[in-house]
């Protein structure tokens, strides 16, 4: 289980303004009250509010995997905040597939690659001259996964569109390094949360296994809390990681084999 955690410093992002994508549950919604809880404005988009939604930021309904989607929720973002100092890309989503790669249909892998990884480049593209403006400090924290590093048959296209998002998330840290903004990439394991668990259960029910068995293999014992990703999301925000950019941080309970 994960240990409640001392309160964390209020004033820490006290006259931030923050902007998430996904912010309506799962790991999107931890990162969102993460941020108001370190003392940040929090603007946050979803297609649907839910329970899980932090009420306390002004959340904008929207489709961010189109540009003209992208467009009106960064100009609404921008209108509500007055500017931006972070931005958090960590919309997305997988479909499985276990018939294997040639059963992805081709409209599939456009979905993929548009929401999972267009989506952070139209968000950036709609707010760099805000960060431009907010200046050296200011942060863009990109949510990718570890299956770009582990790729899986059934859900190749999500693989796909998370690893040119760290490929692109690279490529962004160089550019914007000049100008003092800083740009990462977090790439999550098994996290406990309403879109992943309905993929486990997916392989799970093919594997004719209970969806607990799909994470039990974790070597630091349990499956990821949406917090656990979001603290890490608050660190590479925040002037703690001040000389930290171009990183991608596997946050995963010790679960990626390889040096
Ligand atoms: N949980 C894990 O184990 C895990 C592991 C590796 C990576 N990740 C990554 O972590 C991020 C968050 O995932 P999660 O597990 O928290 O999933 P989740 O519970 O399904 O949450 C996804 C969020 O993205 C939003 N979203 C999806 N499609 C959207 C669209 N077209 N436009 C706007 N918002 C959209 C969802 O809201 P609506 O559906 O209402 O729009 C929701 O707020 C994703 O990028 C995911 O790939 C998660």
């Amino acid at each position: 289980m994960f240990r409640t955690l001392a309160p964390p410093d209020a004033t820490e992002f006290a006259g931030k303004r923050a902007i998430v994508t996904g912010g309506s549950r799962g790991i999107g919604a931890a990162v969102v009250q993460r941020l108001l809880d370190g003392g940040a404005s929090v603007v946050a988009t979803a297609r649907t509010v839910t329970d899980e939604t932090p009420r306390a930021a002004t959340f904008i309904p929207g489709d961010i995997s189109t540009p003209a989607g992208v467009q009106s929720f960064a100009a609404a973002a921008l209108r509500d905040l007055g500017g931006a100092d972070i931005v958090v890309n960590n919309a997305g989503a997988a479909r499985t597939h276990l018939g294997g790669i040639t059963s992805i249909p081709d409209e599939e892998w456009l979905d993929a690659l548009a929401l999972n990884f267009l989506s952070a480049v139209r968000v950036v593209n709609a707010l760099l001259p805000a960060l431009h403006e907010a200046g050296p400090g200011s942060a863009i924290v990109n949510i990718s996964s570890l299956t770009a590093f582990t790729p899986t048959p059934a859900m190749a296209h999500y693989g796909a569109a998370k690893a040119a998002l760290n490929a692109y998330g690279k490529a962004l840290a160089l550019e914007l390094a000049p100008a003092g903004i800083r740009a990462n990439t977090i790439s999550p394991g098994n996290v406990l949360t309403p879109g992943a668990d309905a993929i486990r259960q997916d392989f799970a029910d093919a594997a004719g296994v209970q969806l607990a068995e799909i994470t039990a293999g974790v070597p630091l014992g349990r499956p990821g809390d949406p917090r656990d990703i979001a603290e890490a999301v608050a660190y590479l925000a925040s002037d703690r990681a001040q000389w930290v950019s171009g990183v991608n941080l596997n946050i995963d309970g010790g679960e990626f084999p390889v040096v």
